[in-house]
């Protein structure tokens, strides 16, 4: 497995794989990999001939006040668990290699990105747009990989390609999740006993309204208002939004009709968790 930091190194491996005609899958990740993101990079190397995968915290996705410093890093640990899942190239890269400091273009998007994460974290995906565009020019993709758990991120990674016409694939993958329930992220770590054990709500609630939509329920705000409900109970727990949105645009539904998503963000503390259910 080889380890690129900067572009130039990582177009050159990739050149000279397209050259071979080999295919190349990408999964884009900000490191502390964990079981969620190792299904990804099983899954790109199962349909791939070549799978990148970059490890980068990016600055411009993270708001003023949120745990860009903190958030969790280990890239020797990282390296291992992509040579263990079958990558056969890691792009780190540091902030400068992806920001000079003369950097002024973005890509962005409206609509979709206004609710739900885009509501609460102003900018946010502005940044992951960019730096998604940005490692899809440089590794050139024939496919790349994105969690369900961020049904958000993968609704507009998918629109955005379509709207840019970026000539690639992008396939979603289904959420890993601990025994318990909880949707592996690398920033469970953050959180205390406590709050690990409080935070199994999350998934609580989106299974009753799982079930309740399974049962014949399309009336959102009955359901909305029990999993508020179940939540709140909680008392660590302190709830962004409960949303409940059709699975095109994002906007907000009244009345369930398929395909709906039904999504929840959380905090504990500083920790802000999310997780969401697709009922399609
Ligand atoms: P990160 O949070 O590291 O996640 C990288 C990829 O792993 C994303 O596609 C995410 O949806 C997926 N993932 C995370 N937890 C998962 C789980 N429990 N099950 C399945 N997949 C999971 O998302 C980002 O990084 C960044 O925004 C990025 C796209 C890399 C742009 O910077």
């Amino acid at each position: 497995m080889n380890i690129a930091e900067t572009i130039k190194e990582t177009r050159r491996i990739v050149k000279e794989w397209k050259m071979q005609g080999l295919t190349v899958g990408l999964v884009p990740t900000m490191g502390f990999l964990h079981e969620g993101h190792e299904s990804l990079i099983r899954r790109c190397a199962a349909e791939n001939d070549k799978t990148v995968v970059s490890v980068f915290v990016n600055p411009m996705q993270f708001g003023k006040n949120e745990d860009l410093e903190g958030y969790p890093r280990d890239f020797r640990r990282d390296s291992r668990i992509c040579q263990e899942a079958g990558a056969h190239l890691i792009f780190h890269p540091c902030p400068e290699e992806m920001y000079p400091p003369d950097f002024f273009t973005y890509m962005d998007m409206d609509t979709i990105t206004e609710g739900l994460c885009g509501g609460n974290r102003p900018g946010h995906f502005r940044g992951v747009c960019t730096v998604v565009g940005k490692l899809f020019h440089i590794v050139s993709p024939d496919r790349a990989y994105f969690g369900q758990k961020d049904a958000q991120q993968l609704s507009v990674i998918k629109k955005m390609v379509r709207d840019l016409d970026f000539d690639l694939e992008i396939v979603g993958c289904p959420t890993v999740r601990e025994a318990d329930g909880l949707a592996k992220s690398s920033r469970n770590t953050y959180l205390s006993e406590a709050e690990r054990q409080q935070a199994t709500v999350i998934h609580r609630s989106l299974r009753y309204a799982e079930e309740a939509i399974a049962a014949g329920e399309r009336d959102v705000k009955t359901i909305r208002e029990e999993m508020i409900r179940m939540i709140s109970q909680q008392p660590l727990a302190d709830i962004d939004y409960v949303e409940f949105v059709d699975w095109g645009l994002l906007q907000p539904i009244e009345k369930l009709e398929k395909p709906a998503l039904v999504a929840v963000a959380v905090r504990f503390g500083d920790t802000r968790l999310i997780d969401n259910y697709l009922w399609e």
